[in-house]
């Protein structure tokens, strides 16, 4: 008797264990769909859009009423809300035809985004409301103030950059245009790279011969006054400017957080003055980068595209290639220069080509300038470009030559260690000038 119940417990335990947790979890899942279906996601008051966006509130379709699943915004951050009202409106489904659904006089419009903040955006908008922005640190204040606007006036300029010659307006399509973000105090850095990698005119590759038409110009703001005064070099960069006619500067602070802004200008004059530039470089006045060797690898992929083209039709070139960083997650140390708090960014980060430098195709900065208009500004460059291309559904490849992070600490002063790097981080001017000699006669051992 004893044996059997025994027996008999065992059968009942090992039946009834799996049909109670079925149970169980059928229970939870019916519990959590009355949540998310009761669930009302609060209004979202992003009070402006990004100027550049098709400014036509009209043309915001009525997205449903009620949550067709679960939309818990109101524990995301402030940029990842703003995207996400700028992305329903840029939403084909939801936007795309303002005579359908639209013309239903029942549907009131729930979101309100006030239009028209450019040209006084300043004055004009006030800045959406944060949870945690009084414990921002000062920049992320500013750049929150801020990152509404993206025009700002350009103080030199160069549209003749590329122009064949004087008389003519017919534009010269360079191999390769160098885009170099620097500041206004920097002018050794600016030279040093004029008289070395950046030099503008016919640049020979290292090992066929050639090599291609390469254009600088030097991206830069205001000098930062909140950092204290600064010595007045206004009239030092105009004589620069004069002798040398490859800077580009724009009426705003100058700081590190801006830096995004130099790559959305930089595109709307890329797209007015030099559209027809087959490639882009991009980077920082402190890095070197081995001209000659790049050409040779732009060369090689610009081939392989026509190739690619003359099979495929496909005209467009999606070249991004960097020293990429995959599955970054935003910086929460408050100390650090890249801190990102967590009421302002949420998520990692997309697929981003690293600091230092990056170059892409001519006609993918065109499209990356387009799309730029519906991402909302982010203050870590590298990352805006990564958010962009990621839109434009593009991922940035990864090449080993671009040293963001430097050569191991006893290879820099070996002439031989530099064979396959393409870029460098960071140089100064006196090493960019040494690096430059040594390169110029590699040893045939290396
Ligand atoms: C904005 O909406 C109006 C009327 O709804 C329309 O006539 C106009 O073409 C739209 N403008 C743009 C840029 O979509
Ligand atoms: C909008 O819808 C109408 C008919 O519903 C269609 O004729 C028109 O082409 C559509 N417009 C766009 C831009 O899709
Ligand atoms: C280009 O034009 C400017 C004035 O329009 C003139 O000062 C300059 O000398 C010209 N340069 C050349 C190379 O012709
Ligand atoms: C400048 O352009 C004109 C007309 O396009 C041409 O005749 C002239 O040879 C060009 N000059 C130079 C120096 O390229
Ligand atoms: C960027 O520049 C604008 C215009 O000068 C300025 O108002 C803003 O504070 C700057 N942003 C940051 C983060 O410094
Ligand atoms: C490419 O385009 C040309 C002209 O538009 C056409 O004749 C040709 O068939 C196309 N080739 C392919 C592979 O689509």
């Amino acid at each position: 008797m004893g044996k059997c119940c025994k027996c008999n417990s065992r059968l009942l335990c090992m039946c009834l264990l799996p049909c109670m947790m079925t149970g169980h979890l059928l229970v939870y899942i019916l519990v959590s769909i009355f949540v998310a279906i009761t669930y009302t996601p609060p209004k979202i008051s992003v009070h402006y859009v990004a100027p550049g966006t098709s400014a036509n509130s009209s043309v915001l379709a009525s997205h449903p009423l009620h949550p067709f699943w679960n939309l818990r915004l109101e524990d995301s951050a402030l940029w990842n809300q703003m995207q996400h009202a700028l992305d329903r409106r840029h939403n084909p489904i939801l936007t795309g035809n303002t005579s359908g659904i639209l013309r239903n006089p029942k549907r009131k419009r729930v979101s309100k985004i006030k239009d028209g903040c450019f040209p006084d955006c300043m004055a004009q908008c006030s800045f959406p409301h944060v949870n945690g922005f009084d414990g921002f640190p000062d920049q992320m204040k500013a750049f929150v103030r801020s990152m509404h606007c993206r025009e700002y006036p350009s103080l030199i300029s160069q549209p003749g950059l590329c122009r064949k010659n004087n008389s003519s307006l017919d534009l010269d399509s360079p191999m390769l245009v160098m885009a170099i973000k620097s500041q206004v105090g920097n002018f050794e850095n600016r030279q040093a790279i004029r008289e070395t990698w950046g030099r503008s005119g016919l640049v020979k590759g290292e090992s066929n011969k050639k090599g291609g038409l390469v254009r600088t110009v030097f991206l830069l703001g205001r000098q930062d006054s909140s950092t204290g005064p600064h010595p007045d070099l206004k009239n030092l960069l105009q004589l620069e400017n004069q002798r040398f006619g490859d800077i580009l500067q724009w009426d705003f602070r100058d700081t590190f957080f801006n830096l995004t802004l130099k790559d959305l200008l930089f595109w709307q004059w890329f797209q007015k003055y030099c559209p027809k530039a087959t490639f882009v470089f991009k980077g920082d006045d402190d890095v070197f980068v081995r001209t000659g060797a790049l050409l040779d690898y732009l060369n090689k992929q610009w081939d392989e595209h026509k190739l690619w083209r003359a099979y495929t039709n496909e005209t467009e070139m999606n070249l991004f290639v960097g020293d990429v960083i995959n599955n970054a997650m935003p910086n929460r140390e408050p100390s650090t220069k890249y801190y990102i708090p967590g009421g302002f960014y949420k998520g990692a980060y997309p697929a981003y080509a690293g600091g230092g430098g990056v170059v892409y195709s001519g006609s993918l900065a065109l499209r990356l300038k387009r799309v730029s208009e519906r991402v909302h500004l982010f203050p870590i460059d590298d990352v805006y470009l990564g958010m962009c291309l990621h839109r434009l559904g593009l991922s940035p490849s990864h090449h080993p030559g671009f040293l963001t992070f430097d050569l191991p600490e006893g290879d820099r002063g070996k002439p031989c260690a530099y064979k396959s790097v393409l870029l460098v981080h960071r140089r100064t001017p006196n090493e960019m000038l040494t690096l430059w000699r040594w390169l110029q006669n590699l040893p045939d051992h290396c």
